[in-house]
């Protein structure tokens, strides 16, 4: 595996692969990596030539200073983790090498509609002008020919997509599935900071979307209310260390509010909790 530093070094360790028309995959992160991470760069492995895996903890996407400085950094076990699970090539840049000209977000301009006011737009003011400026910066440097994003970060996948579309068109965006524990879980780099409560309690969000997807099953006169309330109680009950930031049912093309309506298939629950003061989110498709 090649460790790059540099946008030159990284090119330089691409150069040969892409004269040769191989096929460049792509997995941002921003590290503490965990199967989650590791089920993205196996994608990458079976369906592309060289894989390309990134660590930078992005300043510009935290809206609070806090997490930033608390965002779990395991540089020597991310090197490990990449190095056995088949990466080709670690980039690892510094803020100097992505961000050259300071914090500045006004090169890219995406015109996002909805995907852009709702749930962690609404809630995380400026967090996804972060994420478009860094993966626009990424993107160009390393010019994938596909990129892989976690479906875990359901609304991140599209707004990535629609960048891809706008600015990247030779770039494919390759959802991948959840990881989750045996409990439900969905792996998450602040995981690591959940105290043992908290981590158990966290469980009942994805048992609390199952309840909720049971209820759809029977109820085709359904609300957003009914479904808020079946989540809520759930959680009080089981999980009273869980705070909900937000809960809703959308539909998964554009994250307009679904209603009885929406087509079935296109259905998803997304929910914001915070378990403790640890923020954490998670979406399941209902059917
Ligand atoms: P990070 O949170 O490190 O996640 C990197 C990628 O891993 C994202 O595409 C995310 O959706 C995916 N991922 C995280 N947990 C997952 C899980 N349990 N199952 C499957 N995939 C999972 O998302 C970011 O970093 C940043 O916003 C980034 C895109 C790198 C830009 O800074």
């Amino acid at each position: 595996m090649i460790l790059a530093h540099t946008s030159e070094q990284l090119k330089e360790a691409l150069s040969a692969g892409r004269n040769k028309g191989l096929k460049i995959g792509f997995v941002p992160t921003m590290g503490a990596l965990h199967q989650g991470h590791v089920s993205l760069i196996d994608k990458a492995r079976k369906t592309t030539d060289v894989v390309v895996v990134s660590v930078f903890v992005n300043p510009t996407q935290f809206n609070n200073p806090e997490d930033l400085q608390n965002y779990p950094r395991t540089v020597d076990a991310d090197v490990m983790i990449c190095k056995t699970s088949g990466c080709d090539v670690l980039f690892m840049p510094d803020e100097s090498e992505i961000y050259p000209d300071g914090f500045q977000h006004s090169i890219v301009e995406l015109s996002l509609g909805n995907l852009g006011k709702v749930m962690e737009a609404a809630y995380r003011p400026g967090h996804f002008e972060g994420v478009v400026s860094v993966v626009y910066r990424l993107f160009s440097i390393v010019q994938p020919d596909v990129a892989f994003f976690g479906e875990k970060d359901y609304q991140q996948l599209l707004i990535v997509t629609e960048l891809a579309k706008k600015y990247f068109p030779k770039t494919t965006i390759q959802p991948v599935d959840t990881v989750r524990l045996p409990d439900g879980l969905a792996l998450s780099s602040r995981n690591l900071r959940l105290d043992e409560q908290s981590r158990n309690q966290a469980s009942q969000i994805y048992k609390g979307f199952l309840k909720v997807r049971e209820f759809l099953c029977d109820n085709h006169s359904w609300s957003q209310e009914s479904c808020f309330k079946i989540f809520e109680n759930y959680l009080h009950a089981r999980a009273p260390l869980l705070k909900i930031e937000y809960f809703l049912i959308a539909d998964q093309r554009d994250l307009s509010i679904a209603s009885p309506t929406t087509p079935k298939e296109e259905l998803r629950a997304f929910a914001a909790v915070y378990a403790n003061n640890i923020r954490l989110i998670d979406n399941l498709k209902l059917f």
